[in-house]
């Protein structure tokens, strides 16, 4: 009988993420607020051809090399990070490798390491998520080909500091390290000015988030030319679609407007903070757009509470080290008035002391 492999079949089912999703969605991470203008208005003006013709990669692709500051040969335009992920795993690890990464952490890893046949090595985070460098060092075995790093880190919003990041590149030559900065844009942090040093360093970026283009499905890879090569050649052809490359250009050159809905994103952040710290909710510092917050045995209800306002969460009560917590994507002001409407009724609802 026909049977997939057995590394495949080690994956643990993760739940459906979204199911007919209406109302407002701070569930996923996704910028409320929307893409650039200019890029709906380039969207609107493609003909038949942008979409009958195979999408070719590389005019993009030597772009956004030149946003990043890199040599087009070091970089691979990707359907989402999700992929480069994908490909980068299967370019480097293999049955007997082991693949190290920090948790809570984005789901992705585990998934697509397992996938590979390594063996994954969870490193425990303490309840303040603080990168756990030492812990993360002491695991290095010569198996180790892979540590994934997600900085700023997702459902936390910690960020691994710089000196810790070099220490682990540095105690890691064998070992490719991934440091995902899906959510740079909102922290201002990279590790991009560090590849010339370390030909074992991978940084991927996403247009997901603050550019607005998570249904557009790309992202890219950076790295040394020579291991970029490798990915390279397991990529698919036209793995980036054609309406994502034909409109990104348009987002990179809306600098003012990602700009702005960081600012934006920064200030209901400090507001959604505020409001939580009123009910005696504990949150984390975030350098991402969305907040982690405590609710103790209520994570549940309280997610299932908001849903029956229109308002979707994430209950991460089932993450590591995250039992009560529930993470929030920070909207548009708009959105965040009406979660402050609901929220006092929510809290009472689902048997939240209320302390104000
Ligand atoms: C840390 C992290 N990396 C990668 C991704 C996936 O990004 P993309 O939409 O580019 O696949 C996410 C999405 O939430 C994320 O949180």
């Amino acid at each position: 009988m026909l049977k997939a492999r057995e590394a495949v079949l080690r994956i643990p089912q993760i739940p459906q993420l979204t199911s007919g999703r209406s109302g407002i969605c701070l569930d996923l991470n996704e910028n409320t607020a929307g893409c650039s203008p200019r890029v709906l208005a380039k969207l609107r003006s493609l003909s038949a051809a942008d979409v009958s013709l195979y999408p070719e990669r590389a005019a993009v692709e030597a772009l956004v090399a030149a946003h990043l500051g890199v040599r087009p040969e070091q970089l691979l335009l990707t359907n989402g990070v999700d992929e480069a992920i994908l490909l980068l795993f299967s370019a480097f690890l293999g049955p007997g490798d082991e693949a190290l990464y920090p948790v809570p952490t984005f789901p992705m890893y585990p998934i697509y390491a397992t996938a590979t046949g390594a063996r994954t090595v969870e490193i425990a985070t303490d309840r303040d998520f603080r990168f756990p460098a030492a812990a993360l060092r002491a695991a290095l075995t010569p198996r180790t080909r892979m540590i994934a790093i997600a900085s700023p880190n997702n459902p936390t919003g910690a960020l691994a500091p710089r000196k810790e990041l070099l220490a682990t590149l540095e105690a890691a030559p064998h070992s490719a390290v991934l440091v995902d900065e899906a959510y740079h844009e909102f922290s201002g942090e990279t590790m991009l000015p560090e590849l010339p040093r370390f030909q074992n360093l991978f940084v991927a970026r996403t247009f997901s988030k603050a550019y607005g283009l998570a249904a557009l499905r790309i992202g890219c890879l950076v790295g040394a030319a020579e291991h970029m090569d490798a990915v390279h050649r397991l990529a698919p052809p036209f793995n980036v679609n054609g309406l994502a490359l034909a409109l990104l250009p348009e987002a990179l050159a809306d600098q003012d407007h990602v700009s702005s809905y960081v600012v934006s994103i920064k200030r209901e952040r400090a507001r959604l903070e505020a409001a939580f710290s009123k009910y005696g909710i504990r949150t984390w510092p975030s350098h991402g757009n969305f907040l982690l917050a405590d609710l103790g045995k209520w994570h549940a209800e309280f997610t299932a509470e908001l849903a029956k306002d229109g308002i979707h969460v994430r209950d991460r009560g089932a993450d590591p080290a995250c039992s009560g917590c529930v993470r929030i994507t920070i909207g548009t002001a708009a959105e965040m008035d009406c979660f402050y409407s609901a929220l006092p009724g929510v809290l009472q609802r689902t048997g939240w002391h209320v302390a104000v």
